[in-house]
C-alpha cells in the first residue's frame, strides 16, 4: 500500500484530489493530509472521509520544520503531493510576505524533509519515492491577446504578481533539488481550476455567491481578460497520471484549451443560475445582468493565460474530459446543494475580507 503525504489537502484542489484518489484507489492507498487550516482550509470538505482508516489528518504548518520532520519519521512516505500555498492573487497584492513564507519557505522545508527522509548514503533514492509540486501557469506571465500564443513547458518564467513570483520561486527550488541532488520530483503548471469546494474569493464561486445573495458582480477592468479554465477533477486526474506515468524530473503543463474572457464567465454564471433555480425560488428574481458592475482593475492584471497541453497529451495520454458547459453546470449545482457550506465559509472573517478588497474599488 502506497502512503501519500498531501499538503494543503483541506483547500480547494487538494480536497478534490483526495476525493478523486479514494474514488480511484479506495483501500489500496493511505493518505496523510497535512494542512495548517488557514482561512482557505476547511475540514468540512473532507468530512465524509473521516471514517476511513486509511485517511489521516495532521494539522501542521509546512514552514514548521520540526513538525514536518516528525511526520516523515513517523510514516514511510512514498509520494508527496504538494498543494499547500497561499493561492489568491488579490491577497498577494495586499500582503505579499505570507506568500513568500508559505510558498517559498514552505516548499523548501517540504523538499528538505523529503530529501532527508529518502536520500540514501550514496545519494540515490529508493525506487518509487516521488515528490510532485503543484504549480500554476501564472509563473509564465501574460500572453498577448491573440488567441494563438500559448504557454509551453519551455516558456521562460516572467511572473508579475507577488503570488506568481512566489510560485515561480518555489518551482525554481524544486528544479534546484532535481539538478543538485537528483531529487525525484515533477512539477505541474496548471491553468485556472473551477469546481466544488472553491473558496468564494476566486471568480466563479464569488459570482455564484454574490448572484444568489443579490449582490453586485464585480468585473475588474474591461472584463476582457482571458483565463483557461479546467474542471478540478480533470486536474486531479492529471496530477495522478503525471506522478504514475510521467518521466521523473519533468515539468508538465495541465490545461484544456478552454479560454474564456471574464465577462463570458459572468454571463454564463448568470444564465446557468437562472436556468437551475425554480421560478418559485425567491433568489431567482435577483439574478440578472443588472448585477454586473465594472470596478477598478487589479494592479498588474495579466491579460491572458493559455496552456498548450501537448506534452502531457503526447507522453501520458491525459486530456480534459469535462466540457466547460458541463463543468459549470455541475459546479453551480454543487453550490446550490451546499448552501450550508457557503454560509459557513462566508461567515466571520469573510465579511471583513470582502470590505477590504472591494470596499474602495
Ligand atoms: P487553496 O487556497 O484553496 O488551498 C490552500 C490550502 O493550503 C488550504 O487548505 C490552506 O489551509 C493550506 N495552507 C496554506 N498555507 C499553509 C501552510 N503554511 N502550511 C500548511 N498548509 C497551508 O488553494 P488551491 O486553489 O486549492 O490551490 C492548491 C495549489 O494549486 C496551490 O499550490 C496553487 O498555487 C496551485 N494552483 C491553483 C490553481 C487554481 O486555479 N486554484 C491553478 C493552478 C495552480
Ligand atoms: P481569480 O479567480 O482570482 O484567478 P486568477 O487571478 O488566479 O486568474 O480571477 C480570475 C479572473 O477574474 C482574473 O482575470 C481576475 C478576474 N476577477 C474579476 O473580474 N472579479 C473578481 O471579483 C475576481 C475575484 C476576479
Amino acid at each position: 500500500m502506497k502512503t501519500y503525504l498531501v499538503t494543503g489537502g483541506a483547500g480547494f484542489i487538494g480536497s478534490n484530489y483526495i476525493h478523486y484518489m479514494f474514488r480511484k484507489y479506495d483501500n489500496d492507498i493511505r493518505i496523510i493530509n497535512v494542512d495548517a487550516l488557514t482561512y482557505a482550509g476547511n475540514l468540512e470538505n473532507l468530512k465524509d472521509l473521516e471514517i476511513r482508516d486509511n485517511y489521516i489528518f495532521i494539522r501542521a504548518d509546512i514552514t514548521d520544520k520540526a513538525a514536518i520532520e516528525k511526520i516523515f519519521s513517523e510514516y514511510d512516505i512514498d509520494r508527496v503531493v504538494h498543494f499547500a500555498a497561499e493561492s489568491h492573487v488579490d491577497r498577494s497584492i495586499k500582503n505579499p510576505e505570507v506568500f513568500v513564507r508559505t510558498n517559498v519557505l514552505g516548499t523548501a522545508v517540504m523538499l528538505n524533509c523529503a530529501r532527508a527522509a529518502w536520500e540514501k548514503p550514496d545519494g540515490s533514492y529508493p525506487e518509487g519515492k516521488k515528490f510532485l509540486h503543484v504549480s500554476t501557469d501564472e509563473v509564465y506571465g501574460s500572453l498577448p491577446d491573440d488567441g494563438k500564443s500559448y504557454f509551453y513547458e519551455t516558456t521562460p518564467y516572467q511572473p508579475h504578481s507577488p503570488y506568481s513570483a512566489s510560485k515561480a520561486g518555489s518551482d525554481m527550488l524544486v528544479k534546484s533539488y532535481m539538478d543538485t541532488y537528483h531529487f525525484p520530483a515533477n512539477i505541474t503548471n496548471t491553468s485556472n481550476n473551477y469546481g466544488p469546494y472553491q473558496f468564494p474569493e476566486k471568480l466563479i464561486p464569488l459570482l455564484i455567491h454574490n448572484a444568489l445573495s443579490g449582490k453586485e458582480l464585480p468585473v475588474y477592468g474591461d472584463g476582457m481578460n482571458v483565463r483557461d479554465w479546467l474542471y478540478v477533477d480533470d486536474h486531479a486526474k492529471g496530477i495522478d497520471m503525471v506522478q504514475e506515468q510521467g518521466r521523473l524530473f519533468e515539468t508538465y503543463n495541465i490545461g484544456g484549451h478552454n479560454e474564456k474572457r471574464n465577462i463570458e464567465i459572468v454571463n454564463l454564471v448568470i444564465e446557468t443560475l437562472s436556468e437551475e433555480l425554480d421560478d418559485s425560488d425567491p433568489r431567482k428574481k435577483n439574478i440578472s445582468k443588472d448585477l454586473i458592475r465594472y470596478v477598478t482593475d487589479r494592479k498588474g492584471h495579466d491579460r491572458r493565460y493559455a496552456i498548450a497541453p501537448d506534452k502531457i497529451k503526447a507522453e501520458i495520454g491525459w486530456e480534459p474530459e469535462t466540457t466547460f458547459a458541463e463543468g459549470i453546470r455541475k459546479t453551480i449545482r454543487w453550490y446550490l446543494s451546499h448552501e450550508e457550506w457557503m454560509q459557513h465559509v462566508t461567515s466571520g472573517n469573510y465579511q471583513k475580507y470582502y470590505e477590504d478588497m472591494y470596499g474602495d474599488r
